[in-house]
């Protein structure tokens, strides 16, 4: 089966194109590097023994993407390629809509052109919006509080109407909780652009003495310790839970929506004390007001992952902490 992977240089994409070909699939990689390198394929080949074609393309250009379709017959899409830092999507609306929702259209266009109706979708608990009891359940309402999270919303609705319109569109959307850790090779990584927005990039910097202090945004929250909780997984079991559901989508057709959490929280402060113990370096902080936006606390529900899917996320926190530092002590400067 060969599977064509958007985003697939990026952080989560590498990593599932990486499980992907270990698992016997052929893999085609399409991204415009607008956020991360081309040395992810090398790095992917390093691990697997195997390299995935790899496309330059840009959602954005209709032939390009119709000339990968025509170079290779393609069974099932699993489309990570999109703009996500939440800030910079209040800040540039226009962009983030254009190439999230503009983007996605196309890309679903070219694959109907092309008869290719099998589609994993990375959507986000952002979806749950502010509102709802935690644990997260599919079923709950959706709601947005800011672009990056309204493409997310926009998305999913495009492809529940389009499976509407013809149910012979299979479609998976899976709603990650917040994906931290890295292959431990450590040949791959999360390698954002300039100052990170996310907690863990950011203490990865500040553990190299890149950045000379964590922020914790806000500790007087309802949480155990006052600090933000979040369900932080494993981008390895998040890239076992793609596999899953691409077994899952072919013994099963349909519309299907999961979460991938591990269902646990964890605090601020707790992640920086088991990073400190994993890597051996301290990590500065000091309390700053709260992040407009933020919540105090969310995790998932999994159950419909781990029933259905017989999806398990196996890593745990140190193991995440402990990925996380090999990787940004062997590669200071990113990929
Ligand atoms: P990433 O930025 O590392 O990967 C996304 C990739 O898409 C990048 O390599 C980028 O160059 C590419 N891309 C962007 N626009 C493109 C376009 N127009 N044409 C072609 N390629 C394009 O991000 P990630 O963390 O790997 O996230 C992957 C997906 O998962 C995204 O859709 C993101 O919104 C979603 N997601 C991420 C998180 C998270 O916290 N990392 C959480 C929930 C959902
Ligand atoms: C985690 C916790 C912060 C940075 C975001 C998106 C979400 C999804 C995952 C894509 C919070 C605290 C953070 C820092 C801190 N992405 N924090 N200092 O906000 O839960 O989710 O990424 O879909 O949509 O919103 O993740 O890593 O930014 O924050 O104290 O420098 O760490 O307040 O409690 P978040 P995060």
């Amino acid at each position: 089966m060969t599977i064509l992977v958007t985003g697939g240089t990026g952080y989560i994409g590498s990593h599932t194109a990486t499980a992907l070909l270990q698992q016997g699939y052929d893999v085609v990689v399409m991204d415009n590097l607008c956020n991360s390198k081309a040395e992810a394929i090398n790095r992917i080949e390093k691990i697997t023994g195997k390299r995935p074609a790899f496309y330059q393309t840009d959602m954005m250009d209709m032939d390009g993407m119709r000339s990968i379709f025509r170079d290779y017959k393609i069974d099932a899409v699993i489309h990570f390629a999109g703009l996500k830092a939440v800030g910079e999507s209040v800040q540039q609306p226009m962009r983030y809509y254009y190439n999230n929702i503009t983007g996605s259209l196309q890309l679903f266009q070219v694959m109907a052109e092309f008869q290719v109706k099998t589609i994993v979708f990375s959507s986000s608990a952002t979806v749950y919006g502010m509102n709802n009891p935690i644990p997260y359940v599919e079923g709950m309402p959706t709601s947005a509080t800011n672009p990056y999270g309204y493409t997310k919303l926009m998305i999913e609705q495009m492809l529940m109407d389009i499976h509407h319109a013809d149910p012979a569109w299979n479609v998976m959307l899976l709603r990650y909780f917040n994906p931290i850790g890295a292959h431990e090779s450590g040949l791959l990584g999360e390698d954002p652009n300039g100052i990170p927005n996310n907690l863990m990039p950011y203490i990865m910097q500040v553990a190299i003495s890149k950045l000379p202090c964590l922020n914790i945004y806000g500790n007087d929250y309802d949480t155990t310790d006052g600090t933000g909780v979040r369900d932080y997984i494993h981008v390895m079991d998040l890239a076992d839970g793609h596999l899953k559901a691409l077994d899952y989508i072919q013994k099963h057709p349909g519309l299907e929506v999961f979460n991938l959490g591990t269902g646990h929280g964890t605090s601020v402060l707790e992640i920086v004390k088991a990073f400190e113990k994993a890597s051996g370096k301290k990590i500065p902080y000091q309390i700053a007001p709260r992040r407009a936006g933020d919540i105090a606390a969310f995790y998932a529900d999994n159950t419909r992952a781990v029933n259905l899917l017989h999806w398990q996320p196996k890593y745990s926190i140190s193991d995440m902490c402990r990925d996380n530092w090999n990787f940004i002590s062997k590669n200071p400067n990113g990929l």
